[in-house]
């Protein structure tokens, strides 16, 4: 499917066909989709959390105030960001992540570290790590509905019940953003959206 057909005919999918489920393939091909999109400075502070049995994805339903597109979806994903001291210049994680790169980590953490004080000065760091998360999300969602898979964003969540869902410790990691995948159980809904011309401004 064309990538702008595929953008035109996804839509927030509330319920799923609960008798149909996504494939292991499929499964792998839209995690890859959230695995290769860009990150801030390629730190990858995130982890993707997929939650698929029946007695897990009530559990999250209720965390995300009983939403039924999770509790029908056939998978949940939700993307989990590191909490802001794992951002540290001189923490291990940065580093083992700084390494990877063919300049040597001095520099690449000589080039991080002004960013990371500022984002620190301005209270922004929290707000930055999670924001990753939402453009994994956005490519899992497109490269889902290419495949005729729906979703739907998730940000009606309580952050502390989904990390317990997850047993995920709160001081280690915080929640991005959740997406719903699967085949739907209701129309595709016609896009709302403004027109470019009254988006868009040239300069
Ligand atoms: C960041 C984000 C969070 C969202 N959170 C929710 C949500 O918690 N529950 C829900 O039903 N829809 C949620 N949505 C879906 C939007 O309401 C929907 O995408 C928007 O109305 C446009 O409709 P469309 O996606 O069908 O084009 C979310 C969408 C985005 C982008």
């Amino acid at each position: 499917m064309e990538f702008l057909e595929a953008m035109t005919h996804r839509f927030a999918c509330k319920k799923y066909d609960t008798t149909r489920s996504i494939g292991e393939a499929q499964l792998k091909e839209i995690l890859e989709y959230g695995r290769l999109t860009p990150t801030s400075f390629g730190l990858e502070l995130w982890s993707f959390a997929v939650v698929r049995t029946q007695e897990k994805k009530q559990e999250l339903f209720h965390a995300c105030f009983d939403q039924e597109s999770v509790a029908t979806s056939a998978v949940t994903i939700v993307v989990l960001s590191r909490t802001e001291a794992f951002a540290n210049p001189d923490g291990e994680l940065v580093h083992e992540r700084g390494r990877r790169f063919p300049d040597p980590l001095p520099v690449f953490i000589d080039d991080y570290r002004p960013y990371y004080d500022f984002l620190k000065a301005e209270g922004k760091l929290s707000c930055w790590l999670k924001s990753q998360g939402y453009l994994a999300i956005a490519n899992m969602m497109t490269g889902a509905a290419a495949m005729g898979i729906q979703s739907c964003a998730i940000e009606g969540f309580h952050e502390e019940k989904v990390l317990q869902v997850l047993a995920c410790n709160p001081n280690l990691w915080q929640v991005s953003l959740i997406a719903t995948f699967g085949y739907p159980a209701e129309e595709e809904r016609p896009k709302i959206r403004e027109s470019l011309q009254d988006l868009v401004t040239y300069h």
